[in-house]
């Protein structure tokens, strides 16, 4: 009884001294793009909620779900009314703003927050929770105090594209997993996922036209484990999304804000394809679904009419399922070996007079021929293609948009020409990526290439961009490749903090980045980590390592003394 009477006096005193604090400091991520803070502070636990009545019925529902968070949370219930609500917080429609713009006015006696459409309220709602005690993102009821700070926000997102890929292939994450990466993006107002779902070592997407996808293509007979090409632990792996779970993921990213883009492969990383139905190479096989990274030279036979049948079934499936404007085709790492030698992919090439030109191979310019059919079967469906920086070689067709991933060459080479660009470098946003130098204290990942954090938020998209093409950037999108990465804590090792870094490049205008500032404010996004429960790396508090395994960061100077190459790569994986 007295053990517990000392630790119930503990957590009294605890909530006393957080009750001293009047406000969470100002830690928003990513930053607000203008903010005037005032004196004083405004207490949201039992406000009572105006909801405008030209505000649309699913944004209503949004917000509602925030009030009964609130209400949870803190435990004084907060009423809905219709309208403005006097001395409480009143969200109104005002079609003035742009998309996803909001403004935000905190006064000592009420809160105002005006949006002209889902998205901009949905990140007024998640700059307001930014503000309060990380505990509204949880479960439990805790006594606050729940005040916000008075302030004045205009906030707008510098690109209209800010995203993240995730690869389900190489490893395959469950409908659960995938929800929560689509969780902490929303609330770092990323609203692209790029879905990478078919692969050389696994296809994800349940095909109901095309059974063997799956009974054959989404399972592989072992996973490459080590840097080992043939370093293979020869247990069977896999799985595939139904129809239903994909519906279920797209319906849970809107209303998360984000619109799930899906990526078929094509025509190359196509393996898996292939060994489920191998009329659809040149060779004609046997083929088999890969164990093993890296690429692979058995692509899709593009000179028989069946192939395109094959994926104009596939693509029906898919835009059935995925409402997006924006459909992946891939496009990159699609070695012309098989075609070079193939009589039918040869023919196909007379048929359309295809010449080697202007440095390019005619195998090249038949590559841009399937890109064209699938831009302009797409088009013809309402749909635009995206496609790795690959598509701009030899020739790209009005319209497509183009996806830099090899540095930002691509990207600029695109601009030039008035591609729309999505910059995605593996320079800076790769994070798949080591998150340090200290490769024998990470978990093992690919290569020996590392991007910490510091360098991932120095990323300035319009760096060598030529003047006036600043408008034909739609957005930056930060990867996340699963070779080495084969659980869900090293997947969100790797995503984080470093997602919270790209969505500062993603939202800030360029002015507004500020490192220093951004570290201190990963004090409170680290808490919303914590009691949501993400894996994270630490390196920014000087500590490597998942759980289980940290360790005081290396200082400077010692990394200085060490010759990398000789660190051992990840050693406990
Ligand atoms: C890529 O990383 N192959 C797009
Ligand atoms: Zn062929």
């Amino acid at each position: 009884m007295k053990h517990l009477g000392l630790i119930s006096m503990i957590a009294i005193a605890g909530l006393l001294s957080c009750s001293k604090a009047q406000t969470v400091p100002f830690s928003v991520i990513p930053a607000p793009n203008e903010v005037t803070l005032g004196e004083g502070s405004f207490n949201i636990a039992g406000a009572t909620f105006g909801i405008d009545d030209a505000i649309p019925e699913e944004t209503a529902a949004m917000i509602d779900g925030f009030r009964g968070q609130l209400s949870k949370v803190s435990g004084r219930n907060s009423a809905c009314v219709k309208g403005t609500a006097e001395g409480g917080v009143s969200f109104l429609l005002n079609e003035n703003l742009g998309q996803e713009e909001y403004a935000l006015n905190i006064t000592p006696s009420s809160v105002v927050v005006e949006a002209a459409d889902y998205n901009g309220f949905l990140y007024a709602v998640q700059t307001i929770k930014q503000m309060l005690p990380a505990a509204i993102y949880g479960s439990s009821r805790v006594r606050g105090p729940w005040k916000l700070q008075t302030a004045s926000i205009l906030d707008a997102p510098r690109f209209r594209y800010r995203g993240i890929l995730l690869d389900c292939c190489r490893h395959f994450w469950s409908v659960e997993e995938t929800k929560r990466i689509i969780d902490i993006m929303s609330i770092n107002k990323l609203n692209r996922l790029h879905w990478h779902l078919t692969e050389d070592q696994g296809w994800r997407i349940e095909s109901k036209k095309y059974p063997k996808l799956n009974e054959v293509g989404s399972w592989r007979s072992g996973t490459q484990v080590a840097y080992d090409r043939e370093s293979s632990d020869s247990v069977r792996y896999g799985g595939y999304y139904t129809q239903d779970q994909l519906r279920e993921v797209v319906a849970y990213a809107a209303e998360r804000g984000i619109t799930v883009i899906p990526e078929i492969d094509l025509p190359g990383h196509m393996v898996a394809a292939v060994s489920s139905y191998p009329e659809l190479g040149c060779t004609g096989g046997p083929y088999e679904v890969r164990k093993s990274w890296g690429i692979s030279k058995d692509v899709l036979c593009v000179g028989k009419e069946s192939t395109f049948k094959f994926l104009e079934d596939v693509f029906d499936e898919l835009l059935d399922i995925f409402p997006s404007e924006y459909i992946n085709i891939g496009g990159d790492e699609a070695p012309k070996d098989r075609w070079k030698e193939c009589p039918v992919c040869q023919k196909k090439i007379k048929e359309l007079r295809l010449k080697d030109r202007d440095g390019h191979t005619k195998e090249q310019y038949l590559q841009n021929y399937v890109t064209k059919r699938m831009q302009d079967y797409l088009a013809s469906k309402g749909r635009k293609i995206i496609g790795w920086d690959e598509i701009l070689e030899g020739e790209l067709a009005p319209g497509a948009t183009v996806m830099s991933w090899r540095g930002t060459k691509g990207g600029i080479a695109a601009v030039e020409k008035g591609f729309d660009v999505v910059m995605s470098p593996n320079t800076y946003l790769y994070i798949d990526y080591y998150n340090s130098m200290e490769y024998d204290r990470e978990p093992l990942c690919i290569g020996r290439k590392c991007l910490p954090v510091e360098k991932v938020y120095g990323y300035e998209p319009m760096e060598g961009m030529p003047e006036g093409g600043e408008e034909h950037i739609i957005g930056v999108q930060a990867n996340l490749w699963t070779e080495y990465i084969s659980t869900p804590e090293h997947l969100e090792y790797n995503l984080l903090p470093r997602m919270s870094a790209a969505s500062e490049i993603q939202w800030c205008s360029a002015g507004n980045k500020d490192f220093q500032r951004f570290k201190a404010s990963m004090d409170h996004m680290r808490e919303i980590y914590d009691i949501l429960g993400y894996t994270y790396c630490k390196y920014m508090w000087g500590i490597v390592g998942l759980p289980g395994h940290e360790q005081p960061a290396r200082s400077r100077e010692a990394l200085d003394t060490i010759d990398i190459k000789t660190i051992e790569k990840g050693t406990y994986e």
